[in-house]
């Protein structure tokens, strides 16, 4: 079998760089809500956003709730206007702080999506969470809350995203020749 790293011909964001960003997004997170009543509702989109969040949580000081919702793919990648929810978030949500947390925001129509289904759980704050932006991708505005980084018009694997379910186990974000 080839070995994990097959076929990527660019590290675009290195390990370091990646462990460095999310403790200053843990930080911000972590004042952000320190004088929230309750703790905040981190809803991962699986399966992309798993390693990111699991880093990110254990760097936030303070007790926080986890859920996870699952979106619909067709084929290897995203269909923007055919987002579908397989799996809804269990936690009540009604007067909580929300917080998505995303692997990847490219055109914003999953986000949006997901972000108008939350609003009708009545949560009492909404935000969104991402390790990655593709700002010249955007078709819908999505106004983001924590970005760790902006990214060109790359398709872009590892720590937790993949190309036909493989590289999630990389610990960069590398580029990857399809
Ligand atoms: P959006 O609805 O177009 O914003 O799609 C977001 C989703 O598309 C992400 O959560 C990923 O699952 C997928 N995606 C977008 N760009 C990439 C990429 O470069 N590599 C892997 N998946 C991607
Ligand atoms: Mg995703």
């Amino acid at each position: 079998m080839e070995n994990k790293n097959a076929n990527i011909s660019q590290i675009l964001i290195t390990e370091e760089e990646i462990t460095n960003r999310v403790k200053e997004i843990a930080a911000k997170i972590t004042n952000d809500y320190k004088n929230a009543l309750k703790p905040p509702c981190m809803i991962g989109l699986l399966k992309g956003s798993y390693v990111f969040m699991a880093d990110l949580l254990r760097l936030i000081d303070l007790p926080v709730e986890v859920d996870f919702i699952v979106v619909s793919s067709y084929g290897n990648e995203m269909i923007g206007s055919e987002v579908r929810i397989l799996k809804d978030a269990f936690l009540s949500l009604e007067g909580r702080d929300i917080i998505i947390i995303e692997d990847i925001i490219d055109t914003g129509c999953t986000l949006e999506k997901i972000c108008d289904h939350l609003k009708t759980r009545s949560p009492s704050s909404l935000k969104i969470c991402t390790l990655l932006n593709k700002p010249s991708r955007r078709k819908v505005d999505i106004k983001i809350d924590y970005n760790c980084f902006d990214i060109d018009d790359l398709f872009i694997v590892g720590y937790g995203i993949d190309y036909a379910q493989k590289y999630r186990n990389l610990p960069y974000i590398g580029v990857v020749e399809k």
